[in-house]
């Protein structure tokens, strides 16, 4: 293989790789605020900054360090073209709903612009036109639908044969004056107005639970509280559902992106074919040269081919189409999505109204991530919100939801059986650097990494959140459950995910 084109060893995301950001503390102490946000991703920031401006006493903490989750790892485009979605929710919700939704989508990329321009952020803001395509002619008919259902809506737009991108191409749906930036170069601004608000910023500080008080109470794994008005769960995944069942309601999703230079001229747009396997194409600025970034290869997680192997699909396209000059960056993200698709913005609960979730942003996180800091501050401002009912937590639309709720919890049943009834016996002498396996010892599944420097990290491969059996990524050198996506790092540290306790060490002993 040329050189130029071999793989990154190791996952990274340029944003983060291009920007510095200041450090917070651990939260040492007990705190009372107005409102407590938990997760510091663009949901969580953007809701701190537009709160703080109001003069609203706020805490954020992060389990991790902030912008680290899904929204450093994102493809960071600020578009309503989610896919092929609104015809979907024209049948499903009616014309009313369907509007309110791009309504929303257009509301949120304009906050974001009108934000740069008032912060006068450098964060490589730019209008781009976005893009479905296919080559296939079974979705030929899908974007003629999608097409009508554009029109019905008043959504600018245009079918096309051509593209401006040197790709094969049937047809394409044209979604006009859409944008993209670099999503961590602007959010650090809004970090840093946050800060100068007053806002209370605390890393490394992971929240176990809430108790309900007089007022929501924060607990976090140190046993400091943080008492709050309101309590907002933008954690991604919630890390306290509050009998809401919401791992029961939202199917993770892994996809992966590649950032590669090339000799080509990228000529402009933003574009996402609509068959499977998923192909989103967009570029930015490195230096003064294009970094193509292309992403794709969705699947459940912790299910399906080798991960790695997905990184050498989307290489392996990038070479047939563009050629690579030079392979940077690689990096992977996980994101759940909903029973209709409709993100879950609102009060977690009917029962808990002053405890806020924004979840099952389906990988549009950008704009969604920010519709839901608008929709939850205005609510805590006291004020209406037209999207409220659209994206409640509580909303039961019976069909397609249930159809969606019985498949879904269906696959997880396979999956919980299937992980138990696998028989493996491997032996761990057999293990490379950087390898793992899946082997039995003394009855119990165990999972072992044997890491660059040969050190041997083994774990009981039993997910602790509903106990079906994690699954070794050898792309990010997780173990990942492939019930409802909690993932764990070759130690057995929680990344993400419904489970709230780590995986128990094995002593190889
Ligand atoms: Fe639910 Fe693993 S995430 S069983």
């Amino acid at each position: 293989m040329d050189i130029k084109s071999i793989m990154p060893k190791f996952p990274e995301p340029y944003w983060r790789d291009s920007v510095r950001f200041p450090q917070f503390p651990k939260l040492e102490e007990s705190i009372n605020v107005d409102v407590g946000i938990v997760g510091g991703g663009i949901t969580g920031i953007t809701t701190a900054y537009l709160l703080a401006k109001q003069n609203v006493k706020v805490a954020l903490i992060d389990s991790d360090v902030i912008l680290n989750g899904t929204t450093g790892h994102t493809t960071a485009k600020v578009t309503a073209q989610h896919g092929l979605i609104y015809d979907e929710f024209i049948q499903h919700f009616g014309l009313e709903k369907a509007s309110l939704y791009y309504q929303a989508c257009t509301e949120a990329k304009e906050m974001i612009e009108q934000t740069i321009n008032e912060l006068e952020i450098d964060c490589d803001f730019k209008k781009e036109d976005a893009y479905i395509y296919t080559n296939s002619d079974t979705y030929l008919s899908k974007l003629e639908t999608e097409k009508k259902a554009y029109d019905q809506l008043n959504i600018p737009s245009e079918l096309t044969e051509s593209i401006p991108l040197d790709i094969p191409i049937k047809s394409a749906l044209v979604m006009k004056n859409q944008a993209q930036f670099h999503p961590l170069q602007y959010l650090r601004a809004l970090l840093e107005e946050c800060v100068n608000n007053g806002v209370k910023l605390y890393e490394n500080t992971a929240a176990l639970d809430i108790k309900q008080k007089a007022y929501p109470t924060i607990v976090t794994r140190d046993d400091h509280h943080i008492t709050c008005r309101h309590v907002v769960t933008a954690s991604h995944f919630p890390f306290n559902d509050g009998n809401g069942f919401y791992f029961s309601r939202m199917y993770p999703e892994r996809a992966y992106v590649i950032g590669i230079k090339t000799n080509k001229k990228f000529p402009g747009g933003m574009y996402i074919n609509a068959e499977s396997p998923t192909r989103s194409i967009r570029t930015t600025t490195i230096g003064n040269e294009d970094l193509w970034l292309i992403g794709g290869e969705n699947h459940k997680t912790g299910q399906g081919i080798p991960t790695i192997d997905h990184y050498k699909a989307l290489q392996s396209f990038a070479e047939k189409h563009f050629g690579i000059d030079k392979f940077l960056y690689r990096w992977s993200t996980q994101d759940l999505t909903t029973l209709d698709k409709v993100p879950y913005i609102g009060p977690m609960t009917k029962e808990q109204p002053s405890v806020f979730i924004a979840t099952g942003f389906r990988k549009w996180g950008m704009t969604n991530g920010t519709i839901a800091a608008k929709i939850i501050s205005d609510r805590i401002l006291g004020e209406d919100s037209p999207y409220e009912d659209l994206y409640s937590p509580s909303r039961f639309q019976a069909d397609p939801a249930i159809k969606k709720f019985t498949s879904m919890n269906a696959d997880v049943a396979k999956h919980f059986i299937k992980g138990k009834l696998e028989y493996a016996d491997n032996s761990v002498k057999d293990l490379s650097s950087d390898e793992a396996m899946v082997t039995h010892i003394n009855g119990q599944r165990v999972g072992v990494y044997k890491d660059t420097k040969y050190n041997l990290h083994a774990l009981d491969t039993t997910c602790t959140h509903m106990r079906c059996e994690v699954e070794w990524n050898a792309g990010d050198r997780t173990w990942d459950c492939p019930c409802h996506g909690s993932r764990f790092s070759y130690t057995g540290e929680i990344i993400e995910g419904p489970a709230r306790k780590p995986l128990p060490k094995v002593d190889l002993e």
